[in-house]
């Protein structure tokens, strides 16, 4: 069902409109709103938990919540993050994307360039979104919060990863904080869709985190993000007003780009 229905948006060229989600509550609001897809993202680990970064969710941590999301969304695909150390070898990513999936999951996100995991995951039957850009698990490793991709080196290195995860068989893409020319450049090259976050206007989708998109994260807001509340009469509105600005083009623009 996940599969054909997102064949089925970026076949008709019709945006995706993707929102992180971690409970029934915000995913039936996400459901009535038509959201596309509900990212169980890992990114709990700072808005719901409290934490400067995402390395200490834990598998129990993200089979709760999609467990929680599963619960109150009825047909919205589900894409649940691996989270940190859960992926690191085909060996150990494959009975922890089986809890994701069991929990609720329709698809598993992963971080990164580890194409033998996503090949074993789909050869067993689990459907993968990569991730690519900045990623934030490796946020010591990549020394900060920073576009990836500004030299034509790293760039060129991540139209060769991309390439590979979609020949590894994942069948969708996640591109955070990459400059838009890039973005669209991968874009073009993928049959996969692509979905930007601070990755310009030419992905095939673009997610937020939620508590951006309603401005209600106390912590820093990235550049990328836009607030849907702000001139909304309610919550339910906001989530309306993002997929019509995905739908529509209208967001994200320039200012929300690299
Ligand atoms: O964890 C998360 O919310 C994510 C998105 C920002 C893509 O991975
Ligand atoms: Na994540």
């Amino acid at each position: 069902m996940t599969q054909s229905r997102i064949n089925a948006l970026t076949a008709s060229g019709e945006k995706i409109a993707m929102l992180t989600c971690y409970d029934a509550s915000f995913a039936t609001l996400m459901e009535q709103a038509d959201v596309d897809v509900l990212l169980v993202g890992d990114s709990l680990g700072m808005v719901l938990q409290g934490s400067n970064d995402t390395l200490d969710v834990s598998m129990q941590d993200m089979e709760y919540h999609t467990r929680c999301v599963a619960n109150g969304a009825d047909h919205t695909p589900i894409i649940a993050d691996m989270p940190y150390g859960s992926d690191q070898d085909p060996l150990h990513a494959l009975p922890n994307a089986h809890r994701l999936m069991a929990a609720g999951a329709h698809m598993v996100k992963l971080e990164g360039a580890k194409f033998d995991v996503v090949e074993c995951l789909v050869a067993n039957g689990i459907p993968v979104c990569g991730h690519l850009g900045f990623t934030p698990q490796s946020v010591h490793e990549l020394g900060g919060y920073k576009v990836q991709g500004r030299d034509e080196a790293s760039a060129s290195q991540m139209l060769k990863d991309a390439l590979a995860l979609q020949q590894a068989g994942a069948s969708m893409l996640v591109l955070e904080m990459v400059p838009a020319e890039l973005a669209k450049t991968l874009t073009e090259a993928l049959s996969i869709p692509t979905i930007g976050i601070g990755a310009g206007p030419h992905c095939d989708g673009q997610v937020l985190v939620v508590q951006d998109m309603l401005g209600i994260y106390p912590g820093k807001t990235p550049r990328f993000a836009r607030n849907f509340l702000d001139g909304a009469d309610s919550v339910q509105s906001a989530l309306r007003h993002y997929v019509q600005a995905v739908k529509d083009g209208s967001f994200p623009t320039a200012t929300h780009s690299f």
